[in-house]
């Protein structure tokens, strides 16, 4: 089975966390696509969603799901959202797409946080994914010296813009041993506005795709 075949299985079956008249909080990526996709199938009973990103609320919008601004909502129920890496602990890297800091908001802002992913996202510990982090742009260079200091290899993101307006450095070589501490001291360098390192707030449940069927962490 292809990958994109097991993100579409944790993505269906992530509906099973989804009731009538909530309004869902939405991630960004290719396996929250594919939740979106079947999240319309239910846009008759759900009031809507509130989007991580442009991408997202482009695609929930086209599929007539009513997209609230988070600020007029309050606190969500649930939040789905995809990762780049996953422990069993569910602390994750994010922001492979970019969308970090929404999500991290979106996320802080949901009771239950459910991530979907490919069963090729489960690793024992986190930081061979390069670790996106979302820079101020004037601080790119100095936020970089400060994480060659942890030992990374701060790499600015090709030709991307946030939808913040902002840049990304993928960190590579990070060694993320106790990802709580490593987010708080990383939180602490100025000119940084997203660490892609979700510990803090962890996911509350992780549903893998697998060859076989649907793997369920928690
Ligand atoms: C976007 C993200 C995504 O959730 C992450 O990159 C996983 O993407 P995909 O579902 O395409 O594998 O954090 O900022």
């Amino acid at each position: 089975m292809s990958q994109d075949d097991k993100k579409k299985r944790a993505a269906e079956a992530a509906l099973e966390y989804i009731e009538a008249g909530m309004i869902v909080g939405v991630g960004t990526g290719s396996t929250v696509n594919h939740f979106i996709d079947v999240l319309a199938t239910m846009k008759g009973k759900i009031e809507g969603g509130v989007s991580s990103s442009e991408a997202s609320t482009e695609r929930m919008k086209k599929h007539g799901i009513r997209v609230f601004d988070l600020n007029e909502t309050g606190g969500l129920s649930v939040y789905v959202d995809g990762a780049d890496e996953s422990t069993k602990h569910l602390h994750l890297i994010k922001g492979g797409g970019g969308a970090l800091t929404r999500e991290k908001i979106v996320a802080g802002a949901s009771e239950k946080f459910v991530c979907i992913a490919d069963d090729s996202k489960l690793v024992p510990y986190l930081g061979k994914f390069p670790l996106p982090i979302e820079v101020i742009p004037m601080a790119r260079s100095f936020v970089a010296r400060e994480l060659a200091k942890f030992g990374g290899r701060p790499v600015w993101r090709d030709n991307f813009v946030t939808d913040n307006g902002n840049v990304i450095l993928d960190v590579h070589d990070m060694e993320i041993m106790d990802p709580v501490a490593m987010e708080n001291e990383l939180n602490k360098i100025a000119g940084i506005v997203t660490v892609g390192i979700f510990a803090n707030r962890p996911a509350d449940v992780l549903i893998l795709g697998t060859d076989t069927g649907i793997q369920t962490v928690e």
